[in-house]
C-alpha cells in the first residue's frame, strides 16, 4: 500500500500553488486559441518537473512514480493540457529509461531533465492504434546509419517535441519481435511533422503526424536490440498509463472542487442549490469516485516502482478506471451548474472535453480491459 511521505506532500503543496499561480489563469485562454503555452513550460522548468522521469546523476529529480503522479494530477486540476506535458515527457523518455544504454542516458537525459527538450511518443499509425503490432514504418539498416519510411499519427507533442521515441519495423517477418525503438531528434534529415488535428479537448496541447521519408539517424540512437522494441513499448505503456489516470483524477478533482463551491453560491428557490438533497448525493457520489479511483492509482504507480508481477494489471485498471471516473463526474460537474455548465465562462465544460481523451488515449479502455482479463486469466490457463 501507498504512504504519502513529507516530500510528497511538500511536492504536492509547491505545484498546487504554482498550479493557481500560473496555470489557472492562462487554462481557459489556450484552450480556446489551442495554444501550446511556453510560458507555463517556463514555470515548469523553473520548479524542475521536468525531471521527474529521470534519475540524478542525469540532472533528474530522482523522484519515484508517485511523485510523477501526484505532480499531474495536481497540474491537471486547472489545466489537463499542462498536467500532460509532465505526463508525456514522461511517456517519450520512458523508452529511453528501460532500454538506453548509458552513453543514451548521458547523451538525451540531461535536456529533457531540464526541459530544454521536450519529448514525444511514437506508436500510433494511421493503421496501427490498439493494433499496435500492426506497425508499418520500416527501419532499415545501411552500415552505421538507419533509414526511416512511414507515418505516425495522433502523437502528442508533435511540432514541440525535439526528442521523438518512435517504433519501427525492421523486420516485417517476424510481427512483433521485429519491431524495434529508436530515438529521432527533430533535426534529423527526411523527419517533419505533418497535419496538427484540432481537437474536442486538451486542446493547448499539440496532436499530429510525423512523417519519415529516408529519414537518417545514426544506429546509435537504436533502443536495446532489434526486434525488443515491441516489449519496450508494452513496458513503456504499463509505466505510464498511471500518469493518464492522474491526468483523469485531477480532471475529475478539479471539476468536483468548482461544482461544489458553484453550488453554495447559486441561488434557487430561495436557497443555495447545495441545500438540495438531489445536488448533495451527486456530489458525494462524485467525491467517492475519485477517492476510490485515486487508491487504485497511487497503489499502481507503487507496484510499477517495486517491479511487482501485478503491475501491468493494476497500471490498465488504474487508467481504465479513473478515466471512467473523469467521465462520469465531469459529466455530472455540468449537470449541477446547469445551463451555465454549458458554455464556455465556466471551466466544467472545457473539463468535460478534455475528461474523454482519458478513456481513449495510451490504449481504449477496451484495450485495458483486454489486458485485465488476460492477466486474470493466465492464472488458469496452460
Ligand atoms: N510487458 C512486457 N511484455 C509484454 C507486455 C508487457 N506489458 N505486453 C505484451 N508483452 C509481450 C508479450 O509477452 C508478447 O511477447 P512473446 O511473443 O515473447 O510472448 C508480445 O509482447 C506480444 O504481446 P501480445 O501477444 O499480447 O500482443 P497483441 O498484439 O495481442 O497486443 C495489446 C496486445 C495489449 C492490444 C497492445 O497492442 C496494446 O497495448 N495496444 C494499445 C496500444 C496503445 O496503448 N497505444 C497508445 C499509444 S500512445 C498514446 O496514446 C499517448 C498519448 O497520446 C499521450
Amino acid at each position: 500500500m501507498y504512504q504519502l511521505t513529507e516530500d510528497h506532500i511538500m511536492l504536492r503543496n509547491m505545484v498546487r500553488d504554482l498550479a493557481q499561480d500560473k496555470v489557472a489563469p492562462r487554462a481557459a485562454e489556450i484552450d480556446e486559441k489551442a495554444e501550446w503555452p511556453w510560458d507555463i513550460v517556463e514555470a515548469l522548468r523553473s520548479a524542475d518537473l521536468f525531471g521527474l522521469p529521470f534519475p540524478e546523476q542525469y540532472g533528474g529529480t530522482g523522484t519515484d512514480l508517485l511523485s510523477f503522479i501526484i505532480v499531474i494530477e495536481e497540474l491537471c486540476k486547472v489545466c489537463a493540457s499542462t498536467g500532460l506535458m509532465i505526463a508525456v515527457q514522461g511517456l517519450g523518455s520512458f523508452p529511453i529509461v528501460i532500454a538506453g544504454n548509458e552513453e543514451q542516458k548521458q547523451r538525451f537525459f540531461p535536456k529533457l531533465a531540464s526541459g530544454e527538450h521536450i519529448a514525444a511518443f511514437g506508436l500510433t499509425e494511421p493503421g496501427a492504434g490498439s493494433d499496435a503490432a500492426g506497425t508499418k514504418t520500416r527501419a532499415v539498416r545501411h552500415g552505421d546509419e538507419y533509414l526511416l519510411n512511414g507515418q505516425k499519427n495522433f502523437i502528442t507533442h508533435a511540432s514541440v517535441a525535439s526528442i521523438y521515441t518512435v517504433f519501427a519495423s525492421t523486420d516485417p517477418s517476424k510481427g512483433t519481435k521485429g519491431i524495434s525503438a529508436f530515438v529521432v531528434e527533430s533535426d534529423r534529415p527526411g523527419f517533419k511533422v505533418g497535419k496538427i488535428e484540432h481537437k474536442m479537448g486538451i486542446r493547448a496541447s499539440p496532436t499530429g503526424e510525423l512523417l519519415f521519408e529516408d529519414c537518417r539517424i545514426p544506429a546509435s540512437n537504436l533502443l536495446g536490440k532489434e526486434g525488443e522494441g515491441f516489449k519496450i513499448a508494452m513496458q513503456t505503456l504499463d509505466k505510464s498509463r498511471p500518469g493518464i489516470a492522474a491526468q483523469a483524477l485531477g480532471i475529475a478533482q478539479g471539476a468536483i472542487d468548482f461544482a461544489a463551491k458553484y453550488a453554495t453560491e447559486r441561488i434557487q428557490f430561495g436557497q443555495p442549490i447545495s441545500n438540495l438533497q438531489g445536488i448533495q448525493f451527486m456530489l458525494a457520489d462524485m467525491e467517492t469516485q475519485v477517492a476510490a479511483a485515486r487508491e487504485l492509482v497511487y497503489k499502481a504507480a507503487v507496484l510499477l516502482q517495486k517491479g511487482d508481477r501485478e503491475a501491468t494489471k493494476y497500471s490498465a485498471m488504474a487508467k481504465m478506471f479513473a478515466s471512467d471516473v473523469a467521465m462520469r463526474v465531469t459529466t455530472d460537474a455540468v449537470q449541477i451548474l446547469g445551463g451555465y455548465g454549458y458554455i464556455k465562462e465556466y471551466p466544467v465544460e472545457r473539463m468535460m472535453r478534455d475528461a474523454k481523451i482519458t478513456q481513449i488515449y495510451e490504449g481504449t479502455n477496451q484495450v485495458q480491459r483486454v489486458v485485465v482479463a488476460r492477466a486474470i486469466l493466465s492464472k488458469y490457463e496452460r
